[in-house]
């Protein structure tokens, strides 16, 4: 019933954000080109960058000596389908692992590896699910695999459990009561993929840090999950159930068919209805905050501080930006770094998405450049877009709407 959460490629998700970020933050800097000059610029974003570098680079590094992806025998015969699942295993680990784990236990996304989910997931659902991704539950779209890798990554995921048939399925549609699928639904599903399949709390294997949380239950009313599987494999996993999960078998539910088909006709009714409320991710322009003091350092971070308090953020501690870097003596008095924390919205957001430690708690960076000071910070609305995740980006909205008040606070 239970999972053990995994975090096997910690490393490729801080690249591949950072990768991200780092692109968009150096483009929303550079829009303030008209207030600055080229280098002191550069030397503002060199100096919001240091910081992120150091930590990141303690853990990517740890995380690289764990993970080493195994080249294959030189001297070892294998068939073309082996050759493939070798260059899909590699791809697995580079863009999949991070969430489903290396072997496809879950994480952040739901298990992989199960039986019962290979011996009813259809290739084209692989496919298509991979393509489409879940927009608004974390799961990304992959819209730069070619079709030949993304195959490579089903042969790989295939090779876990060579032994099962793959199913294939017709596309003709069910046709059962819709009203009455409803009600089953409303009975027994909702419980778990809550109202209208938008799915459980959460997401994957883990609920915030417990190591033997249970899975979350997908969003089953999710377009993109609607538009990959059909009404008969929908119907089959429903009969099935997912042994070692809590998605039990409609017997176990005391389903019978007719009550199944009701309820893959009222799932497929879900279709239509666009309950993601996040077709399209809605961002602001900007990856950092900037604002300009009318203080002096010593009283814009007096003020920040201030201001935090009075948002609930409790202080935490300052340190110039090169500490550590130089000597004592050497750092400078013109760049510093302040630490705060909300604790009840960072448990709240870790249990959403462990991920959003990479950027909270709150860090605010203070510089005197020219004569003027400015006070920045990452905009947390701007990183949760890359989460795709509904949930996660009401608590950034609200997030970033407090960073704004309390830099406004400190800087007017
Ligand atoms: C950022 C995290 C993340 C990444 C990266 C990711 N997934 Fe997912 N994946 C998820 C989550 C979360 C779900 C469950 C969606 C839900 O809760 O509705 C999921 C669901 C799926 C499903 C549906 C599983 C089922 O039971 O029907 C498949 C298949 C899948 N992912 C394959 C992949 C593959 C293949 C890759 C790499 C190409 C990948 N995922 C990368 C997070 C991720
Ligand atoms: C006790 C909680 C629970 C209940 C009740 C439940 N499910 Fe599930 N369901 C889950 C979980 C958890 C999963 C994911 C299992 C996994 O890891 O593959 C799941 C998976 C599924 C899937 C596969 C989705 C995907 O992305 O692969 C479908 C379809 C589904 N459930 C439909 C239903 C329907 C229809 C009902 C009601 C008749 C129902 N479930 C009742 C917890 C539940």
């Amino acid at each position: 019933m239970f999972y053990t959460m995994q975090y096997p490629s910690l490393n490729a998700l801080f690249n591949s954000l950072f990768k991200s970020l780092f692109k968009s933050s150096l483009n929303s800097l550079f829009k303030y080109g008209s207030l600055f000059s080229l280098r002191s610029l550069s030397s503002l974003a060199a100096a919001f960058f240091i910081s992120m570098f150091i930590s990141l680079f303690v853990i990517t590094t740890a995380q690289a000596q764990i993970q080493k992806i195994p080249s294959p025998a030189p001297d070892e015969k294998k068939s073309s389908e082996l050759i493939n699942a070798q260059s899909g295993e590699i791809l697995f680990r580079k863009k999949c692992a991070v969430c489903h784990g290396s072997e496809g236990a879950g994480g952040v996304g739901i298990p992989l590896n199960l039986h019962d989910f290979l011996s009813t997931a259809s290739d084209r659902y692989l496919e298509q699910t991979i393509k489409t991704g879940r927009p608004g539950r974390i799961m990304p779209a992959f819209t730069t695999l070619s079709d030949e890798q993304i195959q490579n990554i089903i042969d790989y995921i295939r090779s876990w459990k060579s032994e099962i048939k793959v199913p294939e399925y017709s596309q003709a549609p069910i046709l059962g009561d819709i009203k009455k699928g409803q009600e089953i639904y409303d009975s027994i599903c909702i419980n778990c993929h809550r109202e209208k399949g938008i799915g459980g709390k959460g997401t994957g294997v883990t609920f915030s840090r417990p190591r033997d949380a249970e899975i979350i239950a997908p969003a089953i009313g999710n377009p993109a999950f609607l538009a990959s599987a059909s009404d008969h494999m929908i119907k089959r996993i429903i009969m099935t159930g997912r042994e070692s999960t809590p998605m039990v078998s409609a017997m176990s539910m005391g389903l019978k068919e007719t009550d199944v088909d009701n309820v893959v006709s009222y799932l497929r009714s879900l279709a239509d209805i666009d309950t993601t409320n996040q077709t399209e991710l809605k961002t602001r322009d900007d990856a950092v905050l900037v604002f300009e003091s009318s203080y002096s350092i010593e009283e814009t971070i007096e003020n920040l501080k201030q201001a935090a308090l009075g948002y609930n953020f409790r202080y935490i501690r300052e340190q110039t930006l090169d500490q550590g870097f130089v000597d004592k003596e050497q750092e400078s008095n013109e760049q510093y770094l302040i630490y705060f924390c909300n604790f009840t919205f960072l448990n709240q957001a870790l249990s959403v998405d462990p991920r959003i430690g990479m950027f909270l708690p709150f860090r605010a960076t203070i510089v005197k450049k020219d004569d003027t000071v400015f006070v920045m910070t990452v905009n947390p609305d701007y990183l949760c877009s890359l989460f795709n995740n509904d949930e996660l980006k009401q608590g950034c909205d609200f997030m970033s709407e407090k960073y704004e008040a309390m830099l406004e606070e400190s800087t007017l």
